[in-house]
C-alpha cells in the first residue's frame, strides 16, 4: 500500500479519489487536519476499506514509525505543507515547522525504518516529495520556462521552506541511499481546492457578487495545471521516476492573472447567465515581493515518462467552475469560521 501524507488538503484528497480509482491499491492517508484539511473530500470513501485515515502530523516521529511498521507501505507520497504563500508572509512559523522540520523528520523517520528492510524491498520502495516551481524564483517576461537544472532561488517564505524541503530530500538519497523522487509543479487549480487561492476564490466571490481582488496590475503571469493533470503525473513519476531524479510538472497554459479571472467571469456567466461578472474586478494592493511570472518546461517528464497535460485551461476552467457551482454545502462548510477571519484581515485596506 502507500503512505500519502497531506491527503485532506486539496491535491492531496484529488490524488487519493484518483489513486484508488486508477490503481484499487490501498492508502493509509496522514493529515493533520489543519484549517486546509477538509476530511469532507473524502467523504465518498467512507465506507471504502481501501482508505485508512489517520489524524496526525509528519513531524510525529513516533506515530510514523508505528505507521510504517503497521502498514508497511511500498511508497510514500508527500504532499503535507503549508502552501499559501500569502499566509507565510503573515506567518512565516508554521512554514518552517511542517515544510522544513516535519518534512526533516518525516524523511529520518522514514530513513530509521526504511535502512532496516531487506535488500528488495529497500530497491523497490520510493519517497514521493511533492513541490512547487516557486523554488526557482520568478521569471522575466520571455526568458524560457524552468528546467530542472534552473538554480533554485526562492523569493517568499513559503518557497523558501519548501526549497528547503528539496534540499533535505536531495541529501537523504545522496548520503543515504533512500529512492526519493521530487516533483516540482505550477499552479493547480480544480474541484476542492481551498478558495483562499486565486482561481477558487475568484469563483466564490464571483458567485457571491462580491469584488475579485486583483493584486497588483494583474499582469503576473502563472502556468495553469488542472489537478487531475498533476494527479497523473504523480503516479507516472511514481512507476517510472529514477531514484534521486527531480521532474518538472506544468500545464502549457501561462496566462496573466487579469486574463484568468476574466475566463472566471466568462464560465461562471456560461453556468449562471446573468449580470457583467467582470464588472466585479477590483485591484487591490500588491503582494510583497510578488514573483512576476512561472512557467514550467516539462520536456523532461514528456521525454522520458510520457506524461503531458490532458486538459487545456478552456477545458479545465469550464469543469472546475461547473463542480463549484455544483457544489454549494462543500463551499458553504469552508467559508465558514476561519476563512471569514481569514478574508477579513488579509483583505483589509
Ligand atoms: P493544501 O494546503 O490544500 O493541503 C495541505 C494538506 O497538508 C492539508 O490537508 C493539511 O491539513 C495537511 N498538513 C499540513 N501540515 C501538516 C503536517 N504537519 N502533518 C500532516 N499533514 C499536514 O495544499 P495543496 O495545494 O494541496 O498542496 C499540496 C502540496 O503540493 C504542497 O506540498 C504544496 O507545496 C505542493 N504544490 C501545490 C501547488 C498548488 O498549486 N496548490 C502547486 C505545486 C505544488
Ligand atoms: O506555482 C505553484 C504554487 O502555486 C504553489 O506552490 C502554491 O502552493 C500555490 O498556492 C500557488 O502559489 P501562488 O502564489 O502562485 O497562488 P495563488 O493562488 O495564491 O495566487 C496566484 C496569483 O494570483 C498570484 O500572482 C497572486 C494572485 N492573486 C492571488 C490572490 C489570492 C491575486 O491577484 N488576488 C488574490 O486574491
Amino acid at each position: 500500500m502507500l503512505l500519502v501524507t497531506g491527503g485532506a488538503g486539496f491535491i492531496g484528497s484529488n490524488f487519493v479519489l484518483d489513486w484508488l480509482a486508477a490503481t484499487g491499491e490501498a492508502v493509509v492517508n496522514l493529515d493533520k487536519l489543519t484549517y486546509a484539511g477538509n476530511p469532507g473530500n473524502l467523504a465518498s470513501l467512507a465506507d471504502d476499506p481501501r482508505h485508512i485515515f489517520v489524524h496526525g502530523d509528519i513531524g510525529d516521529a513516533a506515530r510514523v514509525t508505528a505507521l510504517l511498521r503497521e502498514y508497511r507501505p511500498r511508497a510514500i507520497v508527500n504532499l503535507a505543507a503549508e502552501s499559501h504563500v500569502d499566509r507565510s508572509i503573515h506567518g512565516p512559523a508554521a512554514f518552517i515547522e511542517t515544510n522544513i522540520v516535519g518534512t526533516f523528520t518525516l524523511l529520518d523517520t522514514v530513513r530509521a525504518w526504511w535502512s532496516a528492510l531487506p535488500a528488495g524491498e529497500q530497491q523497490a520502495f520510493r519517497f514521493l516529495h511533492v513541490s512547487t516551481d516557486e523554488v526557482y524564483g520568478s521569471l522575466a517576461p520571455e526568458a524560457a520556462g524552468f528546467a530542472e537544472t534552473t538554480p533554485y532561488a526562492p523569493n517568499s517564505p513559503y518557497s523558501a521552506s519548501k526549497a528547503a524541503s528539496d534540499h533535505l530530500v536531495r541529501a537523504y538519497h545522496h548520503t543515504y541511499g533512500l529512492p526519493t523522487l521530487t516533483t516540482n509543479c505550477s499552479n493547480n487549480y480544480g474541484p476542492l481546492q481551498f478558495p483562499e487561492k486565486l482561481i477558487p476564490l475568484m469563483i466564490v466571490n464571483t458567485l457571491a457578487g462580491k469584488p475579485l481582488p486583483v493584486y497588483g496590475d494583474g499582469l503576473n503571469v502563472r502556468d495553469w495545471l488542472y489537478v487531475g493533470d498533476h494527479c497523473e503525473a504523480i503516479r507516472t513519476v511514481l512507476a517510472g521516476g529514477v531514484p534521486g531524479a527531480t521532474y518538472n510538472i506544468g500545464g502549457n497554459a501561462e496566462m496573466t492573472n487579469i486574463d484568468v479571472v476574466r475566463a472566471v467571469c466568462a464560465a461562471v456567466g456560461q453556468c449562471r447567465p446573468g449580470p457583467d461578472y467582470a464588472a466585479q474586478i477590483t485591484y487591490v494592493k500588491d503582494r510583497p515581493g510578488h514573483d512576476r511570472r512561472y512557467a514550467i518546461d516539462s520536456t523532461k517528464i514528456r521525454d522520458e515518462l510520457g506524461w503531458s497535460p490532458r486538459e487545456t485551461f478552456a477545458t479545465g476552467i469550464e469543469r472546475t467552475v461547473r463542480w463549484y457551482v455544483d457544489h454549494p454545502q462543500w463551499l458553504a462548510d469552508v467559508t465558514s469560521g476561519e476563512y471569514r477571519q481569514w478574508v477579513a484581515r488579509h483583505y483589509a485596506t
